[in-house]
């Protein structure tokens, strides 16, 4: 029979339907099989369960395939802009150029954040990292933004105010990290000129924009804009899924994309071609370290989860990095470090057999430095990408009628029931 699963448990067979995508993946729908056999799955860190279907993003991880709302990643790179890109994830089309100024103009009026909000940003500790205090900020936008939410053009508003003020709040973050005057966007400028602007410019340095950064840093936000349902991403659905709003769950994101192992990676990269430069530049060393398997070190910014081959987003960074580089004229010991440890990672035989390869985090590290940004900017940045993934995804999960509050199983492999015993009588080691 085609497109149904056959299991067979204690001699009892039962058929499972299997649903296929548009590109042909396939699953076996278990949404009745605890119902049926009493079962339920068990899927460390979910690399086999589905949690949804989606229309948003297509990834192949075997052949290097991404594509958002079935356009190549590859053509979006080179010929649209991350404004485009965020109208196209969230509403689903590529925008004409009305839809496109009126959605700019919107950015553009809700760009500022309310005066108040000042306040709470002085007073982080100095060392408090940027990533922790958008998240705490997002969700204070809820407080400062109560009432629109539900209709359709709330949303629209509430979409637009996170896209357009995140970038500020990023920015405004950093200056004030450094003691800094704020500076506020400006309606003359584009999206990621304008975050430029807001992070660089000082009145004793005022910043020039160069076309080929803004497009550069443009590129990087549209190469991490959706990576469909990655721990951040999930974190978003998973949070939104308890009908919280929507700067609750995208804060949640925001938490979950801290980590070193997700989008702290391009942070951490950075931070381990420090290290190597600083211990002499001795890459075998490393090499030698990240295979040892008595060794909990890891190349950062090599492997991935679903990519088996050539992340195809660390294709086209790498090509920036280098033009970049050039155009810069920047010379970096960093980027000499980074090169050798590719090249011998790609040729040696344990990468190889686990199909590690550069993810695109190992060159966006060496990108945003040549840029300017602070390493602990990096995380931020990636996060002003992802949130227009972010938001396309929580919007399908609350429109999607079948969706469910997550909430996974587990099997318990604690003891058995014991009784409680008073405290005095408890011995005094465990
Ligand atoms: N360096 C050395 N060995 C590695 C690396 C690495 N970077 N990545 C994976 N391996 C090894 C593991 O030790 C494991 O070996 P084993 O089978 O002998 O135990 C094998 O490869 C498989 O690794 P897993 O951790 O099971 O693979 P998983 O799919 O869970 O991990 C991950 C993916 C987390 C990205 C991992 O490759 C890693 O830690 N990379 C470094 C951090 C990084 O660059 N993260 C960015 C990811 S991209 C993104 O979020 C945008």
């Amino acid at each position: 029979m085609e497109n149904v699963a056959t299991l067979i448990f204690d001699g009892k067979e039962y058929t499972l339907p299997v649903v296929v995508g548009t590109e042909g993946e396939k699953a076996i729908d278990i949404s009745t099989l605890r119902s049926q056999t009493g079962l339920i799955t068990l899927d460390s860190g979910y690399a086999n369960t589905g949690s949804c279907t989606s229309e948003i993003t297509f990834m192949d991880g075997e052949k290097g395939i991404l594509r958002y709302r079935g356009i190549p990643i590859e053509q979006l790179a080179e010929q649209s802009s991350f404004v485009e890109v965020v109208y196209l994830l969230i509403d689903g089309f590529l925008p004409n150029k009305e839809q496109l100024n009126r959605f700019s103009r919107l950015l553009n009026d809700h760009s500022l954040v309310h005066e108040d909000m000042h306040g709470f940003f002085q007073h982080f500790p100095r060392d408090s990292h940027p990533m922790g205090i958008l998240s705490a900020m997002v969700t204070a936008l809820k407080g400062f933004y109560p009432y629109l939410e539900g209709i359709e053009e709330e949303i629209n508003i509430t979409v637009a105010r996170l896209i357009s003020k995140v970038r500020t709040m990023a920015a405004m973050a950093y200056k004030i990290s450094r003691g800094h005057r704020i500076v506020y966007p400006r309606h003359d400028l584009r999206y990621s000129a304008n975050f430029l602007n807001m992070m660089f410019d000082s009145p004793v340095r005022p910043y020039v924009i160069d076309p080929d950064i803004v497009r550069a840093l443009d590129v990087f936000w549209i190469l991490h804009a959706d990576h469909e349902q990655n721990c951040s991403t999930s974190t978003v659905r998973m949070v939104g899924s308890g009908r919280v709003n929507l700067y609750a769950a995208i804060s949640a994101g925001i938490a979950a994309l801290w980590g070193s192992l997700h989008g702290g990676a391009n942070q951490a990269v950075i931070e381990m071609l420090v290290d190597i430069h600083k211990d002499g530049g001795d890459v075998h060393k490393v090499v030698a370290r990240a295979k040892d398997k008595n060794d909990t070190f890891r190349l950062m910014g090599f492997g991935h989860r679903v990519y088996k081959t050539y992340d195809p987003r660390a294709i086209i960074m790498k090509q920036m990095c280098y033009t970049l580089l050039n155009k810069l004229k920047r010379t970096d010991p960093l980027l000499d470090i980074a090169m050798k440890l590719e090249e011998i990672a790609l040729n040696d035989e344990y990468f190889i057999k686990k199909n590690l390869y550069p993810n695109v985090d190992f060159y966006s590290g060496i990108v945003l430095r040549a840029i300017g940004f602070p390493t602990n900017m990096f995380p931020v940045l990636f996060a002003i990408g992802r949130l227009p993934g972010w938001i396309a995804q929580w919007k399908e999960s609350i429109e999607d009628t079948s969706w469910k509050l997550a909430r996974p199983r587990q099997i318990y492999i604690g003891p058995e029931q014991i009784d409680y015993i008073p405290i005095d009588q408890r011995k005094s080691s465990h």
